[in-house]
């Protein structure tokens, strides 16, 4: 999705800008570009379709040095990837704007500018804003009210940062429904979309809140918010070592993120669990209170995150005996729903920014759950700030488009909770004990699930020349099944379906032939006598089977039935353990195609548009 990054310096900002920009192609995007007041006043401006390596090399044949400047990355939404509608957009030759999100009403603007004689070049929403902003400049001079007068006609989600080559010394940026981050320097500021941009150059940050607009100096920043009161916004450091957004050894940022986690799997559940217990003060200062009175748990959440929701509520309804619910936010948001007496709201969001579960955070707010849970990476985040309680996972960034640490992160955050609400609903000691042991051997399980990486990359060529796939789990075994259907669609762009083992016969088996492979995950739960006899379905029809299967589970190699054997899991964990094999099979069909395995295409890392 697009990104922004802006600077306003005593050095030239053109490499910082080139930096943040790189630091922002994990988002997706199809065009970057860049704009720099340089030392005439005037504005230069170079954009380019496809990667930021391409507009570095424009900048190298032609320069654009400058104290000040904005850049962009931009994901098509309003108009096709092109130059013309690459960003900086410009308003004359001497105001240029880049714009995260969507402004709804801009056919509307358009046409009052249109008739006004603005003349556009681009088919974008921003640079509507950007004749919008020049029509308010020209009425006195002040780029400041120009940039505040026109946020009162735009309706939709916008991040904005505006430069005037007759104001050199200042960039104004605002936010409403997109995220926006200003990076406090010495003698410098900066401004992105999201912090990682900014960390080769500062790790303090101040994160700007919905309605707010920004007057950013290199020795100034000064902050209105919605009502035009003077704010100040915390500055906070920025928690992860600074190396975690670069690949290391590893050929792609998936891999190393799928790597990375037995230890972030472990940081997750680290000072939150004894040896046998799980430290409910450890899940915030109110989590004793609040989780009391609990009496049902409305999940929300989007694609993987979604999926960690639909894990959790087999947790929470076996171990709290608490109803839950799950939805996906885009659908959650547009409906009625009928709130049960004591619900709680319960957001899953590796971003914190995705725009629906965000939309539907506000409106639960108003709608009268009990309170609102996030459980979320980003620290500083939308989510974050707008939640009564968090827990963080500790993932770290994950900058691969297709979420793999997040997701097993969330799994652990996730049990945590049910346990924690378990505890109020009559969970015994032991039963608390047993899962907590459990959950401290996961790190070293999923190690060795990694150990299988070799054979897991063997099996991956059999589904190299397939057009699809089907992906098969029953129980709190489903939702991972889905997941690792998601995985391999997304990334190897082959289509996968995943489908509750049981529900094969309901239609599903009519596809089942040799060249639909279909892969089961099968630890030794009380569903693998039935689970086997599925595969006896697939198997019947010629369907080549690959089985991630508990060696105590029984399932037996033979012709055309692939079994992978997995360590002994207990029943409760493995959904965070069998989402590994599924993470590297997807990786390694991906490589052997050729894709591009951390920014696959379409995609984007964080959906702050609707
Ligand atoms: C898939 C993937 C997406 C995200 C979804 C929600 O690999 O990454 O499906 O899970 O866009 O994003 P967050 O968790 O940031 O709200």
């Amino acid at each position: 999705m697009c990104g922004i990054v802006g600077a306003v310096s005593e050095r030239d900002v053109q490499g910082i800008l080139l930096e943040g920009l790189r630091r922002l192609e994990y988002r997706g995007y199809d065009s970057a570009g860049m704009a720099v007041v340089g030392s005439e006043s005037q504005i230069q401006r170079a954009r380019e379709v496809g990667k930021v390596a391409a507009l570095a090399d424009a900048i190298e044949a032609n320069p654009v040095a400058g104290h000040m400047g904005i850049a962009h990355t931009r994901w098509a939404t309003h108009g096709e990837p092109s130059q013309q509608n690459a960003h900086p957009h410009m308003s004359g030759d001497r105001l240029a704007i880049v714009h995260n999100g969507i402004i709804e009403n801009y056919q509307e603007l358009r046409d009052e500018l249109k008739a006004e004689g603005y003349e556009f070049t681009s088919q974008t929403d921003t640079e509507v804003v950007a004749h919008l902003i020049n029509k308010h400049y020209q009425a006195d001079k002040n780029l400041y009210k120009a940039v505040k007068t026109a946020m009162t006609r735009l309706r939709g989600a916008y991040a904005l940062a505006v430069v005037h080559s007759d104001e050199p010394d200042h960039m104004v940026v605002s936010r409403e429904g997109s995220p926006l981050v200003v990076g406090v320097g010495i003698g410098e500021n900066f401004i992105a979309s999201d912090q990682l941009a900014l960390l080769p150059v500062t790790d303090r940050f101040m994160f700007l809140e919905e309605g707010d607009i920004a007057d950013i100096r290199k020795d100034k920043i000064a902050i209105e918010d919605r009502d035009g009161n003077a704010v100040e916004r915390s500055i906070t450091r920025f928690e992860h070592a600074s190396d975690s957004a670069d690949k290391g050894e590893y050929r792609h940022y998936m891999l190393k993120e799928i790597y990375e986690q037995p230890k972030v799997v472990k940081a997750t559940m680290t000072g939150r669990i004894t040896d046998s217990r799980v430290l409910e003060q450890a899940l915030g200062t109110d989590a004793a209170k609040l989780l009391e009175n609990v009496r049902h748990v409305q999940i929300i959440a989007c694609g993987t995150s979604y999926h960690a929701g639909m894990v959790a509520r087999y947790w929470i309804e076996e171990l709290a005996g608490v109803p839950c619910s799950v939805e996906v936010a885009s659908e959650f948001r547009y409906r009625k729903h009928v709130i049960q007496q004591d619900t709680l709201f319960l957001c899953i969001s590796q971003s914190g920014e995705t725009a629906d579960t965000l939309a539907a955070l506000r409106q639960a707010k108003k709608a009268g759950f009990r309170a609102a849970l996030a459980i979320c990476n980003v620290p500083g985040s939308s989510l974050v700030r707008e939640s009564d309680l968090v827990i963080m996972t500790q993932a770290g960034p994950e900058i691969g488009v297709a979420s793999t640490k997040a997701f097993t992160t969330q799994l652990v955050a996730l049990l945590l909770f049910s346990v924690a609400l378990a505890r109020h609903n009559g969970l015994s000691e032991e039963k608390e004990a047993e899962i907590v042991k459990a959950l401290h051997l996961v790190p070293g399980q999923v190690s060795d699930v990694l150990a299988l990486d070799g054979e897991i990359e063997n099996m991956s060529k059999a589904f190299m020349d397939k057009n699809h796939s089907l992906f098969l789990g029953r129980g709190s075994q489903y939702p991972v099944a889905m997941e690792g259907a998601l995985k391999l669609k997304e990334i190897s762009y082959i289509h996968a379906e995943a489908y509750p083992a049981g529900e094969l016969k309901h239609g599903p088996l009519a596809l089942v032939d040799s060249e639909m492979p279909v892969v089961t995950v099968a630890p030794n739960n009380d569903l693998v006598e039935k689970l086997k006899s599925n595969l006896e379905e697939v198997r019947a029809r010629g369907g080549e089977l690959f089985v991630f299967a508990d060696k105590a589970a029984g399932v037996k190699a033979e012709p055309g039935i692939h079994v992978m054997q997995l360590p002994s899991v207990h029943e409760i964990t493995a959904p965070i353990v069998y989402t590994v094999p599924l993470q590297l099979l997807s990786y390694h069909v991906a490589v052997l195609k050729g894709t591009d395995v951390d920014q696959p295409r379409n995609l984007a890392k964080s959906v702050t548009v609707e």
